[in-house]
């Protein structure tokens, strides 16, 4: 039977200027959490895990190289909210593409002015040039990507840099504490290389303002900030919209999180919109593994405030749920990774879901095995340990979206959590 999660103290309660000070402490702490994500990235992309030539010109922090471990759990990271990006903006595409057909189809058949072969054979024209990764056809934001918490995270440069060719179909919001965003940036005005890949119409102060990517800056605590933030962002409720939380949430504590989750079901409603999260953060604090992981954390003054309230992936769906939203999976990186165990520490698969046993796609699975080769890793148990620590939780929500939850493999996801 599972232990019940421990009590994790609440760091930063009390009154007065103590409260605060106490919680200046913490901000640092959590900020501190930015320079690990992007060394343990960088050390990935130094090794040829994946390619990121703009991660260097953005992260805080010296290179240095990582275990095989560590580079592969932050691989296995990167593939999946890269896979969750990637197919969110492409899934909204088509999603568009196929409404636009319908117009055009509902005014031909009024207008009587093309016969339904050629309104078919346009409709397959479209839909082919979505599959494309150097689609030229996409020339305005048809979805919001907001990513919360986003440190100095480089997803968005790297793939203008790559020329990613659905990128122009996104609206690219990141957020962070202001003084964060005020650091991103000083770096990015002060880099040419990172100046030219801003598309034309951005504004920049301490923070920036575009009709493609936009940083701005609020403590993801206060719902009124945030709000504001997305305001000057030009963030659209209309539009289909992402929101990633990579390690971000599980700083927050358990009210402060619910509060976010819900404010976001609520902002796709009130617009008409539909809305994805998707959540990358520790989980399953209650066993020996667990205790370790949160102890080092607290101790580096950066605990994980809300582990305790989401101890593992079914309470993360418990949890998008009861925040209203309307569909949720979510699994530990090990089934996302292998698939479904057959046996604890066996590194095997039941051959689940998506390719490769489990729910990365089959870009992911082939580059999976050209990473698993370029170094060697004997701890398969430890390695399998960590990965059970660590969880992917996805929702969706909004009227008519469920083209958004297959576009993502919400039920493939579920049924590894399971
Ligand atoms: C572990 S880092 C993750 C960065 C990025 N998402 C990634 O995975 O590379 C956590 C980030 O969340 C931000 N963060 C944590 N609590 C926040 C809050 N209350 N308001 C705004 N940002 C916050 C931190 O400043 C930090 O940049």
């Amino acid at each position: 039977m599972a232990m019940p999660p421990p009590a994790i103290p609440p760091i930063g309660l009390g009154g007065g200027r103590g409260r605060s000070m106490r919680r200046a402490a913490g901000d640092a702490g959590v900020q501190r959490t930015n320079d690990d994500a992007q060394a343990t990235k960088m050390s990935c992309a130094s090794l040829g895990y994946f390619s990121d030539g703009v991660l260097p010109l953005l992260a805080r922090c010296p290179p240095s190289r990582k275990p095989p471990l560590i580079n592969r759990g932050t691989w296995a990271r990167h593939a999946a909210m890269r896979q969750v990006t990637t197919d969110f903006v492409a899934a909204c595409l088509q999603h568009a593409q196929q409404q636009q057909q319908q117009q055009q189809q509902a005014a031909n058949a009024e207008g009587g002015n093309s016969s339904p072969a050629e309104a078919s054979a346009g409709a397959q024209q479209e839909s082919s040039s979505i599959d494309s990764s150097s689609s030229s056809s996409v020339s305005q934001s048809v979805c919001q990507v907001v990513s919360l918490g986003a440190g100095s995270d480089s997803s968005w440069f790297s793939l203008q840099q790559q020329g990613w060719g659905l990128l122009p179909a996104v609206h690219y919001i990141e957020l962070d504490y202001q003084e964060m965003v005020a650091k991103k940036a000083r770096s990015l005005l002060a880099s040419e290389q990172l100046l030219a890949l801003l598309p034309d119409g951005t504004t920049a102060t301490t923070e920036l303002a575009g009709p493609r990517y936009s940083l701005v800056g609020a403590d993801l605590r206060h719902l009124e900030q945030l709000e504001a933030a997305l305001h000057r962002a030009g963030f659209d409720a209309r539009l289909p919209t992402l929101y990633l939380a990579e390690c971000v949430l599980i700083y927050l504590e358990p009210g402060e999180a619910a509060r976010l989750l819900a404010a976001a079901a609520a902002r796709a409603a009130g617009g008409g919109g539909c809305a994805a999260v998707a959540i990358y953060e520790q989980t399953r604090p209650d066993d020996a593994f667990g205790a370790t992981m949160i102890a080092n954390l607290e101790a580096r003054g950066c605990p994980l405030r809300s582990v305790g309230s989401v101890p593992r992936p079914a309470s993360q769906e418990a949890r998008l749920a009861a925040a209203g939203w309307a569909a949720a999976a979510a699994a530990d990186m090990a089934a996302v990774y292998h698939g479904r165990s057959s046996g604890s520490g066996s590194g095997s698969s039941s051959g689940a879901a998506g390719g490769c046993g489990g729910w990365l796609r089959p870009f992911w699975c082939g580059e999976r095995g050209r990473i698993e080769r370029l170094e060697l890793l004997d701890e398969l148990e430890e390695w399998r340990l960590m990965q059970e620590h660590y969880c992917l939780a996805l929702g969706v929500t909004g009227q008519g979206c469920s083209w958004l939850a297959e576009g993502l493999q919400l039920d493939q996801l579920r049924a590894l959590g399971s």
